[in-house]
């Protein structure tokens, strides 16, 4: 990956890695394997597990560093980051059957994956996220409007996590809104009060029948 060229992202499903999955976990630091024998549903342990070896997949193909050389370390606010290459930026997300991970060199990412559900309360959650453009826009998609909901909401949580501060103070100052060329453009809805900047790239990225996705990224200078 050369300056100036966009993240690289991988999408994967949990159903096509659970054959192998026993194998490989044997591959990930003990301190790994215990952080993950924590969660008390095996779908939430096996995400874990899958985005764990996706994460030093990505960062193999990037640094040639073999596997199980590879350390991950989690900053103040719990976001991986690889410790032996600083340029590099990685983030992951999943939900359902996926799986999906980004990597950027002198770039900031944020990827996020969320399965279609039923059964949530859109109107109320949506409220204390989506700004009254935002709203409109998923209601008038009319039976689409879950997935409308999802895409949207993927937007969003991806511009956050490549910021990496975990949450904004009010997620409803910030509008995602259609760009050039199939991208998003984050606006302000007043000020910028979280400070989240320009110089962002949006766009969704396909993970498949029933789930929605999006990759946030932008230059960063080398630290
Ligand atoms: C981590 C966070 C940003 C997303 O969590 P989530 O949606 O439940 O789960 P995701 O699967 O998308 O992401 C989890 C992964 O993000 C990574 N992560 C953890 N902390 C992170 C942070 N501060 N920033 C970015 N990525 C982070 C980790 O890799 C984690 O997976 P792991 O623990 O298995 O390694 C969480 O802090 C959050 O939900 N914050 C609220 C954001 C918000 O306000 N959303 C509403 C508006 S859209």
């Amino acid at each position: 990956m050369r300056h100036g060229e966009q993240p690289r992202v991988v999408v994967r499903s949990l159903s096509d890695e659970r054959p192998t999955l026993a194998k490989r976990v044997l591959l990930l630091p003990a301190a790994e394997q215990a952080e993950a024998a924590r969660y008390l549903r095996p779908d939430d342990r096996d995400r874990f597990l899958v985005g764990r070896l996706l994460l030093r997949d990505i960062i193999a193909a990037e640094t040639a560093l073999p596997l199980n050389a590879i350390i991950l370390a989690r900053d103040a606010h719990g976001r991986p980051c690889a410790v032996q290459d600083r340029r590099i930026d990685i983030n992951l997300s999943h939900s359902g059957d996926r799986v999906v991970a980004a990597i950027g060199r002198d770039l900031s990412v944020g990827i996020d994956v969320e399965q279609h559900r039923a059964g949530i309360d859109f109107g109320a959650i949506g409220r204390q996220v989506f700004t009254p453009w935002e709203t409109r826009l998923i209601a008038a998609s009319g039976a689409a409007a879950v997935a409308a909901f999802f895409a949207q909401w993927t937007l969003k949580e991806a511009l956050i996590k490549a910021l990496g501060r975990g949450f904004l103070d009010d997620p409803r100052r910030l509008e995602i809104r259609p760009s050039d060329a199939g991208s998003f453009r984050p606006v302000f809805v007043g000020s910028d009060p979280d400070d989240v900047g320009g110089g962002w790239t949006l766009v969704a990225i396909d993970c498949g029948d029933g789930h929605a996705g999006a990759l946030a990224f932008r230059p960063r200078p080398p630290t």
